[in-house]
């Protein structure tokens, strides 16, 4: 098991566009995607991009079991997105709070769509297509933007919505 220190804010890797992976038969992409999952289990993370562990890889991981960060979160059974890409946005949003490995102990509340299609290949080289809402096309958003080189603070409207998890009165006083 490898886990790695995760890139916080500032670090110029979490400001890059990662590069496409090409090569699927190799064992470095095995390796870093182990990796990526150990990191994000460890750190409690919903989801991890690889620049926030200083890979320039369009590569995601995401799951959602019992988590003490996200407590109210429906389960997501573990995934490996490469190469992903949004291919529909819907038009309806929905503000909620995020909170980032890159960023901890802060939170800030984003507007995201609230169902996306999106098309990526799995460790194998095939590529999937499918539509998802709610929390799981939020997560799938956010890690993206990390692909691209932004971090959820640069979507936050006002500074309102945003701060150190205990010290936000709008985040105490959300469900969540
Ligand atoms: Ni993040």
């Amino acid at each position: 098991m490898s886990v790695i220190n995760v890139a916080k804010m500032g670090d110029p890797c979490l400001a890059m566009k990662a590069k496409p992976v090409n090569d699927f038969k190799n064992d470095e992409l095995q390796k870093n995607v182990s990796d990526m999952i150990d990191t994000m289990r460890y750190y409690q993370g919903v989801g991890l991009a690889a620049p926030q562990i200083h890979l320039s890889q369009q590569i995601i991981v995401l799951e959602v079991t019992d988590n003490a960060r996200y407590p109210e979160a429906q389960p997501i059974a573990l995934d490996i997105l490469i190469n992903p890409e949004i291919l529909v946005f819907s038009q309806q949003q929905e503000a909620d709070w995020e909170g980032c490995l890159s960023l901890p102990g802060m939170r800030g509340r984003v507007l995201r769509s609230e169902s996306i299609t999106y098309q990526a290949m799995n460790l194998a080289g095939e590529s999937i297509k499918q539509t998802v809402n709610g929390f799981h096309a939020r997560i799938i958003q956010h890690e993206i933007d990390h692909l691209n080189g932004i971090l959820y603070p640069q979507r936050i409207e006002g500074l309102s919505d945003f701060g150190f998890e205990e010290s936000l009165p709008a985040f105490q006083q959300t469900e969540h």
